[in-house]
């Protein structure tokens, strides 16, 4: 069966049970700060499982994308591990539990996929018996093959979030694939026994501080990897070798001229190679792209880490975008997304591989130098922080280190290495929260949430409510009351205040009650559901059940809508001028500008920014109706609706059309028709990372006020150059014209005055025992102009010595100059300057018919200057 079968088998047998087939969400969590990739089959369906939020139907079944980086370093290494893969799995929310979920897991594995009974092995929780009673009488497991195992293994939860006890479906690989040691059971880390399905009976949710609490719908929550029953089902050795990933691998050993089983380097290369390629193909593919942060940051760890093992394959040019067109070509009918991005996935791939391969040439660089260093301190090795920085900074495979270093007989010191990695691996945990899955104090809130009830939000009406404080926080601890001049946050029970999100800024509101004021200057909505309100009491005492009238600060929101509306039409432009692969990667909707960040490959050019500022200003002008339309995510889809990261299926979702120009999901807020906007000026576009262009504009009141500095601006010119306005450009002409007659005029006098120079100074020369000697001080700003004094003095003097010296901004410049027939004689201009340099603080010194030298020592020059005549009495007597 390949691995499309088993897919489809799986959503079909679900189907035939009641449940609907969801497609998979993006790998990007929808609405889910707290983690970065989508890990797990349940990961969209979270709110539904802790009631948070209501799902469409009861059933789901679903092919997840999934994408987790912990196992990173063996994938490749054992059979089993991955970044990307996919994880089959049957959701229940509310709906049937343990009963049902074991008893339809027996009946697919035996029935459907025909996997043998007596190779079955199940796990289950230590303490579950009513799961044991299910495998024991209604399936009629033997006992003996039904295995109690603890919290580690057999109760699945992340952090805080929707958890409880599971129950695994092992297959028994044989004796020969084990580690053979006596204890060798389910649950031993080798090769023998493979977990292929976890039904996780979803009951509890978990609280930031470990307590456990009863959910009121119980649900199930199962994931069957794909690539590891394919692997059973197709009778090989590891999941590498299903149809799945294989034809990934030989097409990347075509490619690089390597043959899969050639070698164990060259097999683990291959499986890292497909392995990363998936991973990177489908996360660009679902709106993400290399950076030095979060989830950019993990997708350049796989992308380099990849083209670093293509080094092992012999491949020093960019090729991984060649494989990632090879998943795309493999995978694309199931995941029509990659098709749809195939142009943005290889562009982002190509781009960023050939920054690598830069970067790697710089690493060589570095190397070289330690090396240097090494050798030069006598050292034997490389200090191992430095080859950690080679690592960490360009990418240099501490193998690769250790390789060019040994061929000059130097070591990398290990222990410095692997301090420095466990440091950094500590410091990036933290910071990416790769494990943690709800951060505490969103689950701190959501606790709260639940005894408070939602935050009604009218904003999308209303500018103003009648509303009643639910909680107070100062400090992040939860008071009672709070007085004037405090710091607060505040939990209403309706709200017409717009909470920070999807790019727009939060809107500023005054809450107030007869003596009580609150100017709230920022809202968030760090849980769905939940708006708080900071800001500062200015005056009397707010406390919580107080009746408050929460009003909006009109001109601001009306602002903010301005530039998102514009945003919408901004985004439509874009498209239409430069291309369909423009996507939105983020933006910054504030009241007094926009920022919008996109997916595009090279500059944009004056000519395509003047048709986007057209467009958009047209639409405007067409005062096209603002329409926002509840609907589902299909439907706004077949409406053709514009959503990158947006995706979440089963919910409603939000669309925001403006005429027939623009349709796009929203949940922000805009003005009611598109004249409103007024105005729209882009102010320019830069780039801001790989294949990532951003331009920034003012509408409305924003971009009149930026005309008008513009306009004042030129006021200031026209008064400038006294002109009106309208001659400005005439009169600018006309200045430039003069300016530049009057610069020939000026280099006219100069050269005059030169020769004035030269022939005043020709007739200080002095007679040295028949010899014509000038030297003298000049006025030459530079020593160019110096050399040219010398020539113009040489052309007139014929046979002489000439020295020249000027002195200009603390500096001296000095030439010498000796004419052929005296050089026969034995003068020399170098040894002359050689001489008397030293007198103005310099050196130099040069030919025996020219020379030049510098100092610092402009006192000296008239000194210097003097010694020239017995310098060549000197010289002529030799
Ligand atoms: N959520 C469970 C897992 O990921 C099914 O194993």
């Amino acid at each position: 069966m390949t691995g499309k079968e088993i897919r489809e088998m799986y959503l079909k047998f679900f189907e035939s049970k009641g449940h609907k087939i969801l497609p998979s969400a993006s790998l990007i969590p929808h609405n889910d700060p707290s983690i970065l990739w989508t890990a797990a089959g349940m990961v969209p369906f979270k709110p539904y499982f802790t009631g948070a939020a209501k799902p469409e139907v009861t059933r789901a079944t679903t092919c997840q994308k999934c994408l987790r980086t912990p196992d990173i370093d063996v994938v490749g290494r054992t059979a089993r591990h991955h970044t990307f893969f996919e994880m089959l799995g049957n959701f229940s929310f509310g709906d049937y539990f343990k009963q049902e979920a074991i008893n339809w897991a027996w009946e697919f594995v035996t029935k459907h996929l025909g996997l043998a009974a007596e190779k079955l092995w199940i796990s289950i929780y230590e303490d579950d018996d009513e799961a044991y009673d299910i495998w024991r009488q209604d399936v009629g497991i033997a006992d003996n093959r039904i295995v109690r195992m603890g919290k580690d293994t057999n109760f699945w939860e992340i952090g805080v979030g929707p958890c409880g006890p599971c129950s695994e479906i092992y297959y028994d690989l044989g004796a020969e694939r084990g580690c053979g040691s006596p204890d060798c059971a389910v649950g031993c880390d080798c090769d023998r026994y493979l977990e292929i399905w976890n039904l996780v009976f979803i009951q509890f949710f978990r609280d930031e501080e470990g307590n456990y609490t009863t959910l009121q719908n119980k649900g199930i929550d199962t994931g069957m990897g794909l690539e590891r029953v394919a692997s059973v089902l197709q009778n090989v050795r590891t999941n590498f070798d299903t149809d799945l990933l294989r034809d990934i691998m030989d097409f990347t050993g075509e490619l690089t001229g390597r043959r899969y089983g050639s070698g164990d380097d060259i097999d683990l290369a291959l499986k890292v190679i497909a392995d990363h390629a998936r991973a990177v193909s489908f996360a660009v593919s679902d709106g993400a792209l290399p950076s030095n942060e979060g989830r950019g940051y993990v997708l350049r760890r796989l992308l380099r880490r990849a083209v670093r093992f293509g080094r092992v394959l012999g491949v020093a040019e960019p090729f991984l975008y060649r494989v990632a067109g090879a998943v795309i070509d493999k995978m694309g009918d199931t995941y029509q997304e990659l098709v749809k991005n195939r142009e943005l996935v290889i562009r982002v791939v190509k781009t960023e591989e050939e920054r690598f391969g830069e970067t790697l040439a710089q690493g060589t660089d570095m190397l070289t130098r330690l090396i240097q260093e090494a050798k030069q301190t006598g050292l034997n090795y490389i200090n191992g922080g430095q080859a950690f920085r080679l690592y960490d900074t360009y990418g240099f495979p501490l193998e690769l280190t250790e390789e060019i270093a040994g061929e000059n007989g130097l070591t990398v010191e290990q222990e410095g290495f692997a301090k420095a990695m466990e440091q950094q691996r500590n410091r990036a945990r933290s910071a990416r929260q790769e494990t943690e899955y709800i951060s505490e104090k969103a689950a701190h809130l959501k606790t709260l949430l639940g005894q408070i009830g939602e935050t009604v939000f009218v904003g999308y009406e209303a500018l103003s409510s009648k509303s009643v404080i639910k909680a107070i926080f100062v400090d992040d601890r939860r008071v009672e009351q709070a007085g004037a001049g405090q710091e607060v946050e505040l939990v209403l029970d309706i709200t017409p205040c717009y909470a920070e999100s999807g790019g727009q800024v939060s809107d500023h509101a005054k809450v107030s009650a007869e003596s009580t004021e609150v100017a709230v200057e920022m809202v968030t909505r760090p849980v769905e559901g939940l708006h708080l309100h900071r800001g500062r009491v200015t005056g009397g005492i707010i406390r919580v059940h107080d009746e408050m009238t929460v009003q909006v600060d009109i001109r601001r929101r009306m602002n903010i809508a301005r530039n998102h509306s514009a945003t919408h039409l901004l985004h439509k432009a874009l498209k239409e001028v430069l291309g369909e692969h423009v996507n939105q990667a983020g933006s910054l909707v504030a009241p007094d500008r926009l920022r919008f960040d996109f997916t595009h490959f090279s500059s944009i050019t004056p000519d395509e920014l003047d048709r986007v500022e057209r467009i958009v200003n047209e639409a405007i002008l067409n005062n096209l109706k603002v329409q926002t339309l509840a609907s589902t995510l299909d439907e706004a889809r077949d409406m053709g609706a514009m959503a990158l990261f947006d995706e979440k299926y089963g919910d409603r979702v939000r669309v925001v059309k403006m005429g027939d120009f623009s349709l796009e999901l929203c949940g922000g807020t805009h003005v009611a028709s598109t004249a409103e906007v007024g105005m729209f000026r882009l102010l320019g576009e830069s780039s801001v990372g790989s294949g990532l262009r951003r331009v920034e504009a003012v509408t409305g009141q924003g971009a009149i006020d930026y005309l008008r500095a513009k306009e004042d601006q030129l006021n200031l010119i026209a008064r400038t150059v006294k002109a009106p306005a309208h001659e400005l450009v005439h009169r600018v002409e006309t200045l430039v014209q003069e300016l530049r007659s009057m610069e020939r005029e000026a280099e006219a006098m100069r050269a005059r005055l030169a020769r004035y120079e030269v022939h005043s100074m020709l007739d200080a020369a002095q007679e040295v025992g028949g010899i014509k000697v000038l030297a003298a001080r000049s006025n030459a700003s530079d020593m160019d102009s110096l050399r040219a004094m010398l020539d113009l003095l040489r052309d007139k003097m014929g046979s002489g010595v000439i020295v020249l010296g000027a002195a200009s901004g603390g500096k001296v410049n000095l030439v010498a100059g000796v004419s052929k027939d005296l050089v026969g004689r034995s003068l020399h201009a170098g040894k002359i300057l050689k001489e008397i340099a030293p007198l103005v603080g310099g050196g130099g010194g040069g030919r025996p018919d020219m020379a030049q030298a510098g100092g610092k020592d402009p006192a000296g020059l008239d000194n210097a200057l003097e010694k020239v005549c017995a310098l060549v009495t000197k010289q002529a007597a030799n």
